[in-house]
């Protein structure tokens, strides 16, 4: 699948990254800057001169008290995107506005709505409390993808992949071994999918981060809302334990993967990583070997699917794919981000 949904939220960015200067990014093939005021607010606006297209964030731009100034004949313009100075005359016209984007930042990410602006519904955006939570430690990235998003949510739906392309850090037999329950929420429009093995091998990247060797009991369950967010609620603990009746798990330990699925082009996309974990929260070595391992991983998938993206690129239409019961979570995100994709090419239905 090419293309991506629009009338839809995706994370543009960490909030940490996004400070009192200015920063670019490309979300959906549209050019965005972004700053942070000294209100503390973030702005979001094409990052195109509305004269002729000198990107905003491209020095000489440059912003002075929440102006941005552009660096080609000096349009000028303020953190709601309208025109305040053009050269050489007083009267501004009326065009002279840059498009802003709807914009929430919550759990430490920055959501932009791509498309309709009369759609945004700010309530619809999936949660992801950990991340800026005090009962967890995260430690996070983004790499950059040169692949369609559609080939990493294929990638992180069917995780018996960690087997193979990932042994030696999160994978072990038993996750290709075991098969997976699938559920799909039509109307809140989430796929699930589950993986729980009772009696597993643990993995260099929980033995070393959590203490626990030997056998384990590894659960692993994704939760992902369609285009931008994918959650995966991992559970580690010592064979035969199991959360108790009201719901408190003392022997376990939780990590929330949590990716950020964000098309940059058609053909390439923001890989956002992050991993917050409920133990040694303080404990700095883990905090350095989760990340330098999560990012490895990482890696492992983007040069992978870096590879994919050429081979389909070179083939032939109408080339067709083989799907076996591993598959059943990509095929279902693959049903929600079509109707997606349709809706938002239909005025007037929401997606
Ligand atoms: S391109 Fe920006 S002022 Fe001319
Ligand atoms: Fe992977």
């Amino acid at each position: 699948m090419t293309g991506f949904p629009r009338d839809q939220w995706y994370v543009a960015a960490y909030s940490s990254e996004i400070g009192p200067e200015l920063f670019s990014r490309t979300i959906c093939a549209e050019p965005i800057l972004f700053w942070r005021t000294r209100s503390g607010q973030v702005t979001a606006m094409s990052d195109r001169c509305v004269h002729r297209r000198f990107p905003l964030s491209q020095a000489p731009s440059r912003l002075v008290d929440d102006q941005v100034i552009c660096g080609y004949h000096g349009f000028t313009y303020g953190a709601d995107g309208g025109c305040t100075a053009v050269p050489g005359q007083t009267r501004i016209p009326r065009t002279a506005r840059l498009r802003r984007y709807p914009l929430v930042e919550q759990d430490s990410l920055v959501w932009v709505f791509i498309g309709d602006p009369a759609r945004a519904d700010a309530a619809r955006i999936p949660r992801a409390p950990y991340l800026d939570s005090p009962d967890y430690t995260t430690v996070a990235g983004m790499e950059p993808l040169a692949a369609r998003f559609s080939l990493l949510v294929d990638n992180l739906l069917d995780l018996s992949h960690e087997t193979y392309l990932h042994g030696g850090y999160i994978g072990t037999p038993e996750v290709a071994a075991t098969p997976i329950t699938t559920e799909v929420d039509d109307e809140a429009g989430v796929v699930h999918v589950s993986r729980h093995m009772a009696d597993a091998e643990c993995p260099p990247f929980y033995a070393k981060s959590t203490g626990l060797h030997g056998r384990i009991s590894r659960w692993q369950d994704i939760e992902y809302t369609p285009p931008c967010l994918y959650k995966l609620h991992s559970r580690i603990a010592p064979v035969g334990s199991v959360p108790n009746a009201d719901g408190s798990d003392p022997d376990a330990f939780h990590v929330e993967v949590v990716y950020a699925i964000t098309p940059e082009t058609e053909h390439s996309t923001h890989d956002f990583w992050a991993v917050a974990r409920d133990f040694a929260l303080d404990d700095q070595d883990v905090s350095a070997f989760l990340a330098e391992n999560n990012r490895t991983v990482v890696l492992q998938d983007v040069a992978a699917l870096n590879v994919l993206e050429r081979v389909i690129a070179g083939e032939p239409e109408g080339y067709q794919e083989l799907s076996i019961n591993i598959d059943t979570g990509g095929l279902a995100a693959r049903r929600l981000l079509r109707r997606q994709l349709d809706a938002s090419r239909t005025p007037g239905v929401a997606s």
